[in-house]
């Protein structure tokens, strides 16, 4: 009997769109899907967005937007990287690197040098190995009605194309965090 081909190596494509309902698709309807709800914070979506389909069905995304920052005495541009996030049932093969690679290579072509990201702690070594590193620096975010807070969660950079030291000081965004 005739044997299946081996499935082709999964590949990141740009989405034209990613709604609540991708999400969902993804992560499933929970309430918190990302564990970050015990924060209280708010985010904003992502601009642009990266993702992996198996099929018809959507597996995995990585979403990016532009966002000003000062770091020290600073104002500068970074991209900050968010809403990773890979189907329970595919995790641990290679999804989550696939398509933040594949949101990187876009930030590369955005101007900005650095990339960021908040993860929780656990996470943290995930993204060591994909080639972050973490920030110990207060991190500064806007909320709603102009309520400044510390990001709990912890902020993780990389700089996307030309491996350029992350500058000293403490970080304040001009946002939401994404
Ligand atoms: C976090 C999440 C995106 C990871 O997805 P995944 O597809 O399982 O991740 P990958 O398989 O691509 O793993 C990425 C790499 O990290 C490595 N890795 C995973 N856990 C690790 C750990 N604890 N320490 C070091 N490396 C780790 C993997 O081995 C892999 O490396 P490799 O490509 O060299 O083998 C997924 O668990 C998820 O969607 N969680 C819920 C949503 C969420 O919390 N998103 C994060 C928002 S910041």
């Amino acid at each position: 009997m005739a044997q299946n081909p081996s499935p082709a190596a999964p590949t990141a494509v740009r989405l034209p769109r990613y709604t609540r309902a991708e999400q969902d698709e993804i992560l499933g309807g929970g309430d918190d899907p990302f564990g970050v709800a015990s924060t209280g914070l708010s985010w904003l979506p992502k601009e642009e967005h990266f993702g992996v389909r198996h099929g018809d069905r959507l597996v995995a995304h990585a979403g990016l937007r532009r966002l000003s920052v000062a770091v020290g005495e600073t104002g500068t541009e970074v991209v900050g990287v968010g809403g990773v996030a890979v189907a329970p049932d595919v995790r641990g093969r290679g999804l989550a690197r696939l398509v933040i690679s594949a949101a990187l290579e876009h930030a590369r072509t955005m101007g900005p040098r650095h990339a960021l990201l908040f993860c929780r702690p656990p996470l943290v070594p995930l993204y060591r190995h994909l080639g972050w590193r973490p920030l110990d620096e207060e991190v500064i975010v806007e909320q709603p009605r102009s309520r400044l807070v510390t990001m709990p969660l912890r902020t993780m950079v990389t700089p996307p194309r030309d491996n350029a030291p992350w500058p000293a000081g403490p970080v304040r965004l001009f946002s939401l965090p994404m």
